[in-house]
């Protein structure tokens, strides 16, 4: 077992901006998976973050030069003290697909391992929030939070899984189509995250643009399959994981900011939910300093939308199932 762990930023020489550094908290993030294709770079853009004091990175790969590289040193202790005392734990830990996988065909490896991490989380750091990018995510959340129902540590506002990359899709792929400024553009994207599951709300999209409903079908499709169409371009090297890290990076600084108490954090994410009759589905998410404020609701839809809601649901509700059948087999 490698445990590669960070220095205080402030050692690195970087300032904690947005906030007076007296009055910036202390925050602990830990990385789990951290040498991958996407723990490196989303270790590096933590590093960069002035709301994160201290920085653990581990994996059980031997590659202390991610360690060395950016950070400083790699000991030898366990993954408890990479966990100790973290307010945010991120999981990037697990396979990614290969050309003609679906996500769920990572489920018999993937969900081992995070009902493993999550088990030293529970014990080690159990009032994190903790944020799955493991995939098949609309399975590992549930594994999640079985493993903690179990240890009797479970809190439902503080179990996260990552669908910001989906966002980072839509909002890019809408940008393009509309014209307008990618930096402006807010789409929501609600449901799960795999294939069909995946539902943007091009119909709530701003700044709004009159797209015809091929557009919007053709937008929606390819926000469906934007992984897929990485995995394929990588040919066997893997899936996305530069934007993965961008997109894992935006949505722990949405956890820190809420955590500090900043108001009016929103992201979309996979979280325990009664917005439709599934136990778990993924909306915007108001984020506050004890994870999950408020699960916001859906808005309203357009007809294609509704169509592609009542279409998800059986498949997402299967890949919920499966994950909570796994965690208490
Ligand atoms: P990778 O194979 O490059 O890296 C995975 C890392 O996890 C490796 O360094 C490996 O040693 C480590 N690991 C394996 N078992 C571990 C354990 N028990 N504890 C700690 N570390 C462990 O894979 P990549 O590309 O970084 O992808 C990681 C995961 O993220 C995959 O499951 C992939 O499907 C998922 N993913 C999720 C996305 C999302 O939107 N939520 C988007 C893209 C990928």
């Amino acid at each position: 077992v490698v445990r590669l762990l960070a220095r205080r930023t402030s050692t690195a020489g970087l300032t904690r901006r947005g906030f007076a550094s007296e009055s910036a908290p202390d925050r602990k993030v830990a990385i789990l998976g951290a040498a991958g294709g996407i723990g490196q770079p989303l270790s590096l853009l933590m590093k960069l973050n002035p709301l994160v004091s201290r920085l653990a990175l581990y994996d059980i790969a031997g590659t202390p030069g991610v360690a060395a590289d950016i950070l400083g040193y790699a000991g030898e202790e366990q993954l408890g003290k990479a966990l100790e005392g973290a307010d945010v734990v991120i999981i990037p830990a697990g396979v990614p697909r290969k050309p003609g996988m679906t996500r769920d065909d990572l489920f018999n490896i993937n969900a081992g391992i995070v009902k493993s991490l999550c088990t030293a989380i529970a014990k080690y750091c159990p009032h994190a929030l903790v944020n799955v990018i493991s995939n098949p995510v609309n399975s590992t959340v549930p594994i999640a939070s079985e493993v903690f129902k179990k240890a009797g540590t479970y809190d439902e506002k503080r179990l996260f899984g990552v669908t910001t990359l989906d966002v980072v899709r839509a909002k890019t792929f809408y940008a393009g189509k509309a014209k307008v400024n990618v930096a402006d553009v807010n789409v929501p994207v609600v449901g799960g995250h795999a294939g069909v599951t995946i539902l943007p709300l091009f119909s709530q999209a701003t700044p709004s643009a009159n797209l015809s409903s091929e557009d919007i079908q053709a937008l929606t499709k390819r926000t469906q399959d934007g992984g897929t169409e990485v995995v394929e371009a990588k040919a066997g090297k893997g899936s996305a994981t530069l934007s993965m890290a961008y997109a894992g990076a935006i949505f722990a600084d949405a956890c820190l900011k809420g955590l500090n108490g900043v108001p009016d954090v929103v992201e979309c994410s996979f979280v325990q939910s009664t917005v439709t009759d599934l136990p778990f589905f993924a909306s915007k998410v108001r984020l506050g300093k004890n994870g999950v404020e408020e699960v916001l609701g859906l808005g309203a839809l357009s007809d294609y939308e509704k169509e592609g809601l009542e279409a998800l649901k059986p498949e997402l509700k299967s890949s919920i199932e499966k994950g909570i059948k796994f965690a208490n087999a």
